[in-house]
């Protein structure tokens, strides 16, 4: 729920006449994700943002279940996933439910021969190695290792990569992904307890107006479904808009820790809230500062949420079997913790280098086919300790 924002050129009165220099006026369009009642935007076009020409079958992206009910630890190697040119076909759901899909992607071009818009989600994207430029109609937002790219449902936009090999974190929320409650106060600014602030926030930049017309192709996301429109007018053809709608970047390298004398719990690391998850950021800090302190997590029984971790960076790297883009699964029902060995070690350790995101979701996840072919499947047994088969070990002090 970004602050305001403007940019080009706006009429001094919402909904009234916007003359173009040449003669007709400017079409209004309203944008925002939940009716008229939430954040919104007002955009300028020159052009009606209707203007559709043909609209081609749909093509299915439909996640592939392999299990829709689990109840085991699970582990996958996400660099596992094999980098593809096209930055859609490069987008694989590994783990889904109804109020959100987690997606890992390889892209190494960008969508120059077409636009994307998600109508049915908000997409967060994490970006784990690449760099670029995400362009849409409310202009151009640089992105660069550990950025979360929130892009409201509805934005159409297009992903330039300055890069070959870019490695994606992506989440597709189905309703609104905003700022956590908690962290703002009754005028929706962010607080001073805030691990971020409006500082902090990258909006859009470097509005161009793109005033042409032509055969324009928009993959729109609905329901599973691709649907292949064709539009009669470039999509970035704003000569203006303001308002609190529009797509921002937040680093994760700006995220503040908080820390204690003793172990805080994984809410301190919220970044994002949204219907039924929630994302968090796990960032370099300091350890606990108490005499008797273990910085190791104590274990605990997620009775109402499935998490799930990507590991991003830091000094895990060291450690066996802890790779870079791995996900973990420590599903609902069932306590996870330390691994043997790891609370003793923790002891007397000052500080944490370790980079990762974490999703928690308050509804079971299903997996999907392709999770499936990068899974490791003897982690849920990695808490046994040396004396017996411990194959993988390796729980960081991460949650
Ligand atoms: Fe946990």
């Amino acid at each position: 729920m970004p602050h305001y924002q403007k940019r080009g050129k706006i009429p001094h009165k919402r909904h009234t006449q916007f003359k173009k220099p040449k003669g007709g006026l400017y079409s209004e369009q309203l944008v925002s994700t939940e009716g008229f009642h939430s954040v919104s935007s007002l955009i300028y076009h020159c052009h009606p943002p209707t203007l559709v020409k043909m609209i081609d079958e749909p093509i299915d992206v439909t996640p592939k279940i392999a299990q829709q009910k689990n109840m085991q630890h699970r582990c996958y190697k996400g660099f596992s996933i094999q980098p593809v040119e096209d930055y859609l076909k490069s987008r694989v759901p590994v783990l889904v439910n109804n109020d959100v899909h987690i997606v890992l992607a390889a892209p190494q071009k960008s969508t120059k021969g077409y636009f994307y818009k998600n109508s049915d989600a908000d997409e967060v994207i994490f970006v784990h190695e690449g760099t670029g430029i995400m362009k849409s109609v409310f202009g151009e937002l640089k992105f660069g290792y550990g950025d979360y790219i929130v892009i409201p449902r509805g934005t159409i936009y297009q992903m330039e990569f300055a890069t070959k090999n870019n490695r994606l974190f992506i989440v597709e929320s189905f309703s609104p992904v905003v700022y956590p409650k908690r962290y703002r106060n009754e005028f929706g600014q962010l607080m001073e307890n805030s691990p971020y602030c409006e500082r902090d926030i990258r909006a859009p930049q470097n509005l161009t107006t793109t005033d042409r017309k032509g055969d324009f192709l928009v993959y729109i996301k609905k329901q599973g479904l691709l649907y292949p429109y064709h539009y009669a007018a470039h999509p970035f053809d704003a000569i203006g808009w303001d308002g609190n709608h529009y797509p921002y970047i937040f680093s994760i390298h700006d995220f503040e820790p908080i820390t204690g004398r003793v172990h805080q719990p994984p809410p301190v690391h919220q970044t994002f809230e949204a219907h039924n998850f929630v994302i968090c950021s796990f960032v370099p800090r300091k350890y606990d500062y108490h005499p008797l302190s273990i910085p190791a997590p104590y274990h605990h029984s997620n009775v109402d949420s499935d998490e799930v971790l990507y590991y991003v960076d830091g000094d895990f790297m060291s450690r066996k079997h802890v790779e870079r883009g791995m996900i973990t699964l420590h599903p609902i029902g069932i306590p996870h913790g330390p691994h043997p060995g790891t609370v003793e070690k923790s002891i007397g350790k000052e500080e944490t280098k370790e980079l990762a995101v974490m999703v928690d979701t308050f509804k079971p996840l299903s997996l999907t086919v392709d999770a499936k072919k990068i899974e490791d499947g003897s982690y849920y047994l990695s808490w046994l300790d040396s004396s017996t088969s411990r194959k993988f070990h390796q729980k960081t002090d991460i949650e």
